[in-house]
């Protein structure tokens, strides 16, 4: 039995119960992300950081319905969604022709599992889609962004962002987050006991704090990298892949 052998098990057990879990949700996910004023914001800011020039070409990881995706293609030459869910795919792909748009390409696949050239995109965008992944899995998952990204090119990933009350924010966000449960009365107490499990067993959702995302983009090799907070629990991090130094050679005046 080998280390690599229990690693891409692992990864692929989340896979799975990542794939069963969105695939049930998806319609409502589709119906609901628009109405959340929480969510809207951070998809803002997720656009306005990425804000791409018209020739761009785009990812979006974990893309669901096309919360980000569908407005990214009204911005840019061409986006690449991205998404575990076959049937998110496909609502994403519903959604885009009923709006007429003709520039996205929909891949049903997990991003742990994606392959794109080096060099070969402008933009990586991700928005409330990499705390599902495992801690190991966001890093490799921001180190192959960095490779198909071309230099010059950004990163901007959207997303809940806490730890398990290891600085201020977090124990403001997880303070907050309890407060307001448990004046829900016994409802509330139900998702305080569901939730600690969740983040504490790390089952479906695995949130890191801003600055472990800062650390994970600058091992990557991302530089100008800006961590900012939107509203509650999420935040935007944004990094840029840099343009190699020039070696040289250029005239002095
Ligand atoms: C909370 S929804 C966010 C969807 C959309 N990005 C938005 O801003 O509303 C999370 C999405 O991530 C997708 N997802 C979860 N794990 C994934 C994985 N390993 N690879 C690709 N997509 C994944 C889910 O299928 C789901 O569509």
């Amino acid at each position: 039995m080998n280390g690599s052998h229990q690693v891409a098990s692992g990864a692929d057990r989340n896979i799975a119960r990542q794939r069963r879990f969105w695939t049930r949700r998806a319609a409502s996910w589709d119906h609901g992300a628009g109405n959340n004023p929480g969510l809207v914001k951070v998809v803002e800011r997720v656009l306005g950081e990425a804000n791409p020039s018209t020739e761009a070409s785009a990812v979006d990881l974990g893309c669901g319905s096309g919360q980000v995706t569908l407005a990214l293609a009204k911005l840019c030459r061409t986006v690449i969604g991205v998404d575990v869910s076959a049937e998110m795919i496909a609502l994403l792909l519903e959604n885009a022709a009923r709006e007429g748009i003709s520039n996205i390409e929909g891949r049903a696949v997990p991003i742990e599992r994606l392959k794109l050239l080096d060099n070969s995109v402008d933009l990586v965008v991700s928005n409330y889609a990499l705390h599902h992944l495992r801690d190991r899995d966001k890093q490799v998952a921001v180190n192959e962004a960095f490779k198909w990204l071309r230099p010059g090119g950004k990163l901007v990933v959207g997303d809940m962002m806490f730890g398990r009350g290891g600085d201020a924010r977090d124990r403001e966000i997880i303070g907050s987050k309890l407060a307001l449960l448990l004046r829900k009365g016994p409802g509330g107490w139900w998702r305080i006991i569901k939730n600690s499990g969740r983040y504490v067993i790390r089952f479906q959702e695995r949130p890191v704090s801003m600055s472990a995302w800062v650390a994970i983009f600058n091992r990557a090799g991302l530089t100008d990298i800006e961590a900012l907070p939107v509203v509650n629990e999420a935040a935007v991090v944004r990094g840029t892949k840099p343009k190699p130094l020039s070696t040289g050679g250029g005239a002095m005046n």
